[in-house]
């Protein structure tokens, strides 16, 4: 036979989180000890998912709930969903669909609503699902840059100048995977207002809305406007700490009238490929609609790892890092290496065992380099990574 070709369109399709192992890999071959600062699951480190989840869960599969769900999900579940929206002030919910991990809420969303040749805007950096999924869809990226001098913000004036008349919808991670940032309400209401005017779709990812970190409120975007033509994706993965369950959704707000068409495409889609897995749904009306006792302790551990990673890296000479406010990433600049910041995460896996992501794999402004520190490891662990970081030096 003849070598298969595979698809062009997956040519470009990235995703360094991963990517990265293959160095870790050789090195850990070598005989290297690693310290692992690159995968955003807690269950890797001292973090279990709550026993309130993983009892609903059983008690389904006792239940015998094996069968195909309603492709759209489970009536409990979708009216605890909907309950959390109304909760956090989102109205004129028009559709709800559970999914198979966020990342599945994400893929649905893109491919109902972009033709080839189209545009997003998507946070830059930002996590890079949605680059690989518009590659897929041969739509384009058109990327937004945050702001690293006001602690990583929306410049609304730069997504402004960069919307052009292929432009369907702009991207907000709030909290933002990989820079830890939380969006202010003034910045979330300009945002808003401006992708009403426009016409453009805003697609929410608040999958870490409860992991805040200094007390500050989170804003739902769809709760700004009633108008506003919004998908909301949230998840049990990463505050329920259940990243395996696969667990998510996306809740469709705005007028009837303006987003009908669309939810109705993104139904079409959520029965082609039947349902998402039935028995886990379970776990989402007892998660959404309880104290979330499981918070304080888990918001509390991250608040002081967040806080050695910000002094510690701060403390290195040519790193500067903007102290996250959410979710448990961080995304220190390398002020002045002169080698690319993949090279410079190599070498740190290499000679100091220590692995992170680098920057580039999330995308950054045109001349700055960084690297993504995940500071879910316990206080020991980063302590060791960060003064192997200092040892090997920024340069
Ligand atoms: C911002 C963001 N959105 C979506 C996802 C994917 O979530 P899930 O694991 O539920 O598919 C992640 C995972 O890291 C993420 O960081």
């Amino acid at each position: 036979m003849k070598p298969i070709a595979p698809a062009y369109k997956t040519e470009n399709i990235k995703y360094a989180v991963r990517d990265i192992l293959l160095v870790a890999d050789q090195a850990k071959a070598a005989g290297k000890k690693l310290l692992y600062l690159n995968i955003g699951d807690p269950i890797l480190f001292d973090f279990k998912t709550p026993e309130f989840v993983t009892d609903a869960i059983t008690a389904s599969l006792k239940r015998g709930e094996t069968g195909y769900a309603p492709s759209s999900g489970t009536a409990p579940a979708l009216a605890a969903i909907r309950r959390d929206a109304e909760r956090r002030g989102i109205k004129n919910v028009q559709d709800i669909y559970i999914t198979s991990g966020g990342s599945e809420a994400i893929e649905l969303a893109l491919t109902s609503l972009l033709n080839p040749g189209d545009n997003l805007l998507v946070p830059t950096p930002g996590y890079p699902l949605y680059t690989a999924v518009l590659s897929k869809l041969e739509a384009e990226a058109n990327p937004y840059y945050l702001n690293e001098e006001d602690g990583w913000q929306i410049d609304v004036e730069d997504v402004r100048r960069k919307i052009n008349d292929r432009t369907k919808g702009i991207v907000v991670i709030n909290p933002n995977n990989p820079t830890g940032a939380v969006l202010s309400r003034k910045v979330a209401q300009e945002l808003v207002d401006l992708a009403a005017e426009r016409n453009l779709v805003i697609f929410s990812d608040e999958i870490y809305d409860k992991l805040i970190l200094d007390g500050q409120d989170h804003v739902s975007l769809a709760a700004l406007s009633k108008d506003a033509a919004c998908v909301t994706f949230n998840g049990l993965s990463k505050v329920y700490m259940g990243p395996g369950l696969r667990m998510g959704w996306g809740i469709v707000s705005g007028q009837e009238a303006v987003v009908g068409d669309y939810y109705r495409a993104i139904q079409k889609l959520t029965r082609a490929r039947l349902c998402a897995p039935h028995p886990f749904m379970a776990a989402i009306a007892p998660a959404l609609d309880g104290e979330n006792a499981h918070l304080p302790a888990i918001v509390e551990k991250l608040r002081r790892r967040r806080d050695i990673t910000s002094e510690m890296l701060n403390s290195i000479p040519g790193i500067s890092c903007v102290k996250p406010e959410g979710a448990f990433y961080a995304f220190p600049r390398l002020e002045r290496i002169t080698d690319t910041d993949e090279a410079w995460c190599a070498r740190l896996i290499r000679e100091m065992g220590v692995v992170t992501v680098p920057g580039s794999g999330f995308g950054q402004k045109p001349g700055t380099k960084h690297f993504r520190i995940v500071f879910l490891p316990d206080e020991n662990t980063l302590k060791e990574a960060y003064s192997k970081i200092g040892e090997m030096g920024a340069n």
